[in-house]
């Protein structure tokens, strides 16, 4: 009897981290469809020449998500449908590393679509790609 019950409380338990867990993925990929967005307007924006006003606040919205993503990978959120590989938590200096490299080019966008300056955004937007792939190449399974 002690048994069966001790089973069915870790069965309770396991299935509410997974449900956890599946949240926490849901949020995460939402997270990221923002980030690609905005970052598809902008690749848009600057490739059509047209609504260039616009190009601050996708930036802006990239440099706002950019305070997000840090916070989306919390423990025990590898688990599940997700894309994101267990070396994100395995290897957390490294992914640190590479996290930083993001948020510093979102600013950096940020401040270049700010100035106008397009000897200043067409680097910046190359950094801020670069920053997405260097994560996506070590940390995120390609499908
Ligand atoms: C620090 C790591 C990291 C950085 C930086 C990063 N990504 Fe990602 N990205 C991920 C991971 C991990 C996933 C998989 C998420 C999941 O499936 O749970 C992902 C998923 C995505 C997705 C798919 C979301 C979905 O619909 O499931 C898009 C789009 C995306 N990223 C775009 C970008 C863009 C654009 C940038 C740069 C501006 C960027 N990412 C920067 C790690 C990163």
């Amino acid at each position: 009897m002690k048994s069966i019950a001790i089973t069915l409380m870790a069965l309770i338990f396991s299935n509410a981290v997974l449900a956890d867990a599946e949240k926490d993925i849901d949020y995460r990929k939402a997270t990221f469809k923002i980030v690609g967005g905005h970052m598809k307007s902008m690749g848009t924006i600057l490739k059509g020449r047209m609504h260039q006003s616009d190009l601050k606040l996708h930036a802006d919205g990239i440099r706002a998500m950019s305070t997000i993503v840090p916070k989306v990978f919390p423990e025990g959120s590898g688990d599940g449908k997700t894309g994101a590989l267990p070396a994100i938590w395995e290897k957390p200096a490294e992914f640190k590393i590479v996290l930083n490299k993001f948020v510093a080019a979102a600013n950096e966008m940020a401040e270049a679509a700010d100035s106008g300056d397009m000897n200043a955004i067409g680097p910046a937007i190359k950094k801020l790609g670069g920053s997405c792939k260097g994560c996506h190449d070590n940390f995120r399974a390609s499908d």
